[in-house]
Order: structure tokens, then C-alpha cells, then sequence
């Protein structure tokens, strides 16, 4: 498999690359509007065709590349049905995504937003917002939850093998990756905690919401497409 981890400072998002490297088809997990540009570049560069743009929820931080590459290439756009209107193929538990020869895995990991999905493909395990390094995603906006956050991370993804790879939606502590052996030993919030103390901590947490949240969840709603509002009937 032919992967890149690729990095918006701005939002201190990450989107992932990753191709079949005989048929050269190649997928997007989680791209930004402001970096389509470098994105189709580099798929340009590889030699590959975008034919999937995988969301893995409705981000509320920033504004989703899926439409515009959705009109650029062709591509389809897949996530969850719980979230945006807008995408293609809807996915559920268990669904598996075909990328030429690649299968990406689709687990729902519900509790950061009721939409969030984490993808798994050839021991690389795509996060979103459900499981950070060292963190989680917050559950205190769409429809967050955290006992269903706790629940999604051990019953889906500390389930997997030890070595599995976590590549998180984002970071704000300078890591790329991690691996879910490592989350399970030294994740502050998830190792040695029960799910009455996760609950506690994510609850009392006071943070201020994410800037964009007004603008972003309704445009990622339009996969970043910005609708303009109806013309008033004559
Ligand atoms: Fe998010």
C-alpha cells in the first residue's frame, strides 16, 4: 500500500493518502478545503486517480475538500449515514471499501459525534476524532457522548492487535502516530480508568468550542460545498 500522512497547520488536521500501487486508485481519509490543491498535486505527482474521499464525521473545525474533489476527479465520497446529506455511499458497521485490491474496514466509533467512523486498512487504524494520541476527541457538541466514546475505543479499538497503527484526525502535541498497544498502556484518559471516570473527566472538561463550529458543521453538511440560500418565490 502506497501511504502519506499529510498535515493542515492551521486546523492541525491530518488527512491520509493511501493507494493500491498496482491499479494506482487512491483514496483521501479527511481532507481539507484549503489544501486540495496540494493534495491533488501530490496524487498527480504519484501517478494515481482519486476514485474515494473517506470522511470519517461531520468535523466541526474545519471545512471538508470532499466536494470539491468529489467535482474535480470523479471521486466518491463515502461516511457515515448518520452524518452529511451530501455523501455517496453511506457505511455502516462492518461495511468493507474496496480500493483496487486494498479493503478498508469500517468500524462506527460513535461518542466524539453520533457519526464518527474509524477506518481500518492493512494494520493502519483511522481514528478520526474518536481516539487521539494520548487524548480523545471531545464529546460536548453533535450529539457527543462520552460513555459511548468510552465504549467505541474499548469495545472496538483496543480490541485490535497491540501493533495496529493509530493515525488520528488531528494533533496538537507534535506526534504522527501511535499504535494501539501504546494507547491501551499510556492514553491518560482511557489506561487504568473506568468508564464512571472517563465520564467525569470528558463532563467537567471547559474548553471553548472550536472556532468554525457555526460555519463548519453546516458547510461539511454540503461536504464543504457552500449552498446559497434559496432565491425568494416572486
Ligand atoms: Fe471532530
Amino acid at each position: 500500500m502506497l501511504f502519506r500522512q499529510l498535515f493542515d497547520a492551521e486546523t492541525s488536521t491530518y488527512t491520509y493518502l493511501l493507494a493500491d500501487e498496482a491499479t494506482r486508485e487512491a483514496a483521501l481519509i479527511d481532507p481539507v478545503l484549503e489544501q486540495v490543491e496540494r493534495d491533488l498535486k501530490l496524487v498527480s505527482e504519484l501517478g494515481l486517480k482519486l476514485v474515494l474521499v473517506l470522511e470519517t464525521h461531520v468535523h466541526a473545525d474545519h471545512i471538508t475538500g470532499a466536494g470539491v474533489l468529489r467535482e474535480k476527479t470523479g471521486a466518491t465520497v463515502v461516511a457515515s449515514g448518520q452524518g452529511a446529506p451530501c455523501v455517496d455511499r453511506k457505511v455502516v458497521h462492518g461495511d468493507v471499501v474496496r480500493l483496487g485490491g486494498l479493503e478498508v474496514k469500517v468500524l462506527e466509533t460513535p461518542g466524539h459525534t453520533d457519526d464518527s467512523l474509524s477506518f481500518l486498512c492493512e494494520g493502519r487504524l483511522f481514528t478520526g476524532d474518536a481516539l487521539l494520541i494520548r487524548a480523545t476527541g471531545r464529546t460536548d457538541f453533535q450529539n457527543g457522548d462520552p460513555g459511548q466514546l468510552y465504549d467505541s475505543i474499548t469495545g472496538h479499538l483496543f480490541t485490535l492487535p497491540d501493533e495496529t497503527g493509530v493515525y488520528p484526525g488531528h494533533d496538537y502535541a507534535g506526534h504522527a502516530m501511535s499504535t494501539i498497544g501504546e494507547e491501551k498502556r499510556h492514553n491518560p484518559r482511557l489506561a487504568g480508568k473506568s468508564r464512571d471516570a472517563f465520564i467525569t473527566f470528558m463532563k467537567n472538561r471547559q474548553i471553548p468550542p472550536p472556532k468554525r463550529l457555526d460555519v463548519a458543521v453546516p458547510a461539511n453538511r454540503a461536504c464543504g460545498r457552500v449552498v446559497e440560500p434559496p432565491q425568494a418565490q416572486a
